[in-house]
């Protein structure tokens, strides 16, 4: 009797080891094919990386559409421009004066009375041609030169409470 569940038992730790043997062998065969997938998605995910980089460069570069800024520091003689006393509330513009010359440059001086305000000059188009912001307790200036006289619209570019939709002004250029 005994000789036969030590029989069984040999038999079962056989069975064991043979199974573990089985797993150790397919573990590195796993391990090899592993590897090789690995290494496959390596190359791929490192070439998507290079395709993206190149894509987003080029994406970058192709939507980069120069905003026009005119030349805030070049110096004007004084009797050369026209200066615009801008002054943004809740919710008006007070401007002073609101017709300019076209091809003379304009200082417009922009502040505001209560809280911040963005002072946008818009096209007929309604194309956003020169902004700055409007801030109390200081003066910003901002030079445009207009080059063909029009009707421009000045509107609000912060929100600035309530009725912020309603700050319209319109500068005419001749
Ligand atoms: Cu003023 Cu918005």
């Amino acid at each position: 009797m005994i000789s036969t569940v030590y029989a069984i038992t040999l038999v079962g730790i056989g069975l064991v080891m043979a199974v573990f043997y089985f797993v150790i062998i397919n573990s590195k065969k796993t391990e090899a094919d592993y590897q090789s997938i690995t290494k496959k998605w390596y190359d791929v995910r490192s070439k998507w990386f290079i395709f993206l980089l190149i894509l987003g460069t080029i994406v970058t570069f192709a939507s980069l559409n120069p905003f026009p800024i005119p030349d805030q520091h070049k110096e004007y003689s004084s009797n050369d421009y026209q200066i615009v006393a801008v002054n943004g509330h809740q919710w008006y513009w007070t401007m002073a004066p609101a017709t300019v010359k076209s091809g003379q440059p304009v200082e417009f001086q922009v502040s505001a009375a209560d809280v911040n305000h963005g002072f946008g000059i818009y096209d007929e188009n309604l194309v956003l041609i020169a902004q700055t912001q409007a801030m109390p307790g200081y003066t910003n200036k901002l030079i445009h030169t207009f080059d063909k006289p029009g009707k421009f619209k000045i509107l609000c570019l912060e929100y600035c409470g309530l009725a912020h939709h309603v700050m319209i002004t319109e500068l005419t250029v001749e």
